[in-house]
């Protein structure tokens, strides 16, 4: 039987996953540098691992939580969105969620009716725009400015609001580019919000990692707009917890009442045993963060000093924040990114993303949330595949 008449329009026109392609052509080739990943390589802090044993073996993981999430772990998340982020908040008004993801998903249903239009920059993170879509909305994509660190372009922003537009999301720092927005962009980002009566999702997964002095800000800290903004946060980037699922979501009291319609069918409750391992993750030693950031920053000025030795191959845009970043390919027959990604995998066993996979043909996307060495190998067969 084809199932294919079963399947519904919204699910059928979305393209295969270009960050699933390459890693499944990845594993059929022997030894890769791999380059595709956004998933921090360092494991869990065994703190935090510990914790959550401990847990399981107090039998505190067999049931649900609150659907919220449990109490003591909202209350933690509170402090450290007062402390980091400067946004007061009340415990009812949290979600823990399953990761970022489902957070993201369950707040963009809550939001989006069908044919709302919603506002994402790109070059960006291609989950955000299939999010809009299985909630029956209309992506509208603005471009970015690439020659200034792919900041965001406010005219286009406003330009793109019309009114059907009911949200505006987007990561800061972001995936794939590396971009952070400035404090004086995201309060323009909520003026324009405000003037147009249009909600803020942000996606704020690697707030913790940006550089050269460059702070993360959140536009859930400004006064007098909680209720146009739900903000979503991950342990996933933090403490390498990718695995865990575990995230949570800041929003006024009726926004978390409503999400909560969404959050219940998706997933009733994040996993328990992986609130145990957020709350330790909250409470214990925090260095693992300045670790990985000092790591981050390391190997970010590893990959710039050695893609300027390919300067005749890419041109590249210095990322101020995540582990991402998006060099463009200058030269004529490399313009399309699969074809680039797939060959440069084929030929010099290298990894990367087609930058396609994120509205940016004519990249490619590299992480450096990898060991020096990994960097190291990718960019010297790198070097022998382009001089060939
Ligand atoms: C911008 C961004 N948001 C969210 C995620 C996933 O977050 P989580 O694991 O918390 O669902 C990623 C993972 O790569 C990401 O890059």
């Amino acid at each position: 039987m084809s199932i294919e008449n079963f399947i519904s329009k919204k699910v059928a026109s979305i393209p295969k996953s270009a960050i699933h392609e390459m890693t499944a052509l990845s594993k059929k080739i022997e030894d890769v540098a791999f380059l595709s990943w956004a998933k921090p390589t360092s494991g869990t802090p065994d703190h935090i691992n510990r914790a959550a044993s401990e847990a399981i073996l107090r039998g505190l993981t067999g049931g649900y939580s609150e659907t919220a999430g449990f109490e003591e772990l909202r209350v933690e998340i509170t402090r450290k969105l007062q402390r980091d982020n400067h946004i007061s908040a009340d415990p009812s008004e949290i979600l823990v969620t399953v990761g970022a993801i489902e957070g993201l998903s369950a707040a963009v249903m809550t939001a989006v009716d069908p044919g709302d239009e919603v506002i994402i920059p790109v070059p960006g993170y291609s989950t955000h725009i299939r999010q809009v879509e299985l909630a029956s909305g209309k992506p509208v994509l603005i471009p970015t400015i690439e020659d200034q660190g792919f900041k965001l372009d406010l005219d286009q922003l406003q330009d793109a609001v019309t009114t059907k537009t009911k949200a505006i999301v987007f990561s800061s720092p972001n995936n794939p580019t590396g971009a952070v927005y400035s404090e004086e962009e995201l309060r323009s980002i909520a003026d324009i919000a405000e003037r147009n009566n249009l909600i803020i999702i942000t996606d704020e997964a690697y707030e913790y990692f940006t550089f050269d002095g460059i702070k993360h800000f959140s536009i859930g800290s400004i006064e007098g707009i909680k209720d146009r903004v739900i903000s979503t946060f991950t342990f996933t980037k933090t403490y390498a917890m990718t695995g865990w699922r575990v995230g949570y979501l800041h929003a006024s009291r009726d926004w978390i009442a409503q999400i909560k319609k969404a959050h219940i069918p998706l997933c009733i409750c994040a996993p328990v045993v992986s609130q145990y391992a957020a709350l330790e993750a909250l409470r214990g030693p925090q260095d693992c963060i300045d670790r990985f950031h000092s790591h981050y920053l390391k190997t970010r000025n590893l990959m710039c000093s050695r893609l300027d030795q390919l300067e005749h191959v890419f041109t590249y845009q210095k990322p101020r924040g995540s582990y991402l970043m998006f060099p463009r390919m200058i030269r004529p027959q490399d313009q399309d990114s699969r074809t680039f990604a797939i060959d440069l995998l084929q030929k010099a066993r290298v990894s990367t993303t087609p930058g396609i996979a994120f509205k940016g043909e004519g990249h490619i996307r590299m992480s450096f949330c990898v060991p020096e060495e990994e960097i190291h190998k990718a960019f010297d067969r790198m070097e022998e595949y382009f001089s060939s």
